[in-house]
């Protein structure tokens, strides 16, 4: 069932994607080569919580931290670790999730640690990118499958592939509510969008080829060829003026 939201939740609901994003730009500031991404969970709980907010991962069908850090050619889902130590030329993407007010938020980025290849950059770049093709020309009324169709054609076009194990998801006063959201399918199909429609759009994007394996620990998500992977999300709602981005 997709709930529509009134504008006095939506207010609450860019109040908890705000912090959301913050967390994010926060992060962005500290990540550096040499920190564990257990550090980077912390520096998050610390953050998320300092805003009144409550990191809504924790504890999430058993989730073990506050965040999810995924590493190089780990997709999403990757559990913050002491081991896991940063190095000059990683990729993370760091997914993250905060709760106030009754409301979710929920927004990702992949940043580089250092220096990068320029074969990282540029998955990055596209990655992001392709958020922005997708919400490019949506309104009431589109077809929902617009927004993968978008995705999809945009980062084939620039030589990477698109995930199909994990999509995106309405949000709201749970995490995941439906419509369920692919980067991927036919333009012209789907349910019609509808105004006070929130919805996460989060492609995940890899270099080599779209097989995922999941790790014993039943979270870590990764290529199955060992190719780097990037992740870019931000919540949306759908307005009679198109659409408003509510984590940027
Ligand atoms: N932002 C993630 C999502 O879109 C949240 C995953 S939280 C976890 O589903 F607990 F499942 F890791
Ligand atoms: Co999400």
């Amino acid at each position: 069932m997709i709930t529509l939201k009134t504008a006095q939740e939506i207010e609450l609901l860019r109040g908890s994607c705000q912090i959301a994003r913050d967390t994010l730009l926060y992060l962005e500031d500290k990540i550096q080569a040499g920190m564990t991404t257990k550090d980077i969970d912390t520096l998050a709980y610390e953050f998320i919580k300092a805003q009144g907010a409550i990191p809504s991962c924790l504890g999430y069908h058993g989730y073990p931290a506050s965040i999810c850090t995924s590493v190089n050619h780990c997709i999403v889902h990757g559990i913050p670790s002491s081991k896991q130590i940063l190095q000059n030329g990683d990729i993370i993407s760091v997914d993250l999730v905060a709760y106030k007010n009754g409301f979710h938020g929920d927004a990702a980025r992949t940043f580089a640690v250092g220096q990068v290849t320029s074969q990282a950059q540029k998955l990055i770049q596209v990655t992001k990118e392709s958020f922005f093709q997708a919400i490019d020309g949506l309104f009431i009324g589109s077809p929902l499958n617009n927004i993968g169709a978008k995705i999809q054609e945009y980062v084939e076009k620039n030589g990477f592939q698109v995930v199909r194990e994990f999509v995106g998801h309405g949000i709201g006063r749970e995490m995941h509510e439906d419509p369920a959201v692919p980067n991927f399918g036919k333009a012209g199909t789907g349910i019609r969008l509808q105004a006070g429609m929130v919805l996460c759009i989060e492609p995940m994007i890899v270099a080599g080829k779209r097989d995922v394996t999941i790790l014993k620990d039943g979270w870590t998500a990764v290529t199955t060829d060992g190719s780097l992977a990037a992740h870019y999300e931000n919540t949306i709602v759908i307005t009679e003026q198109g659409v408003e981005v509510l984590s940027l």
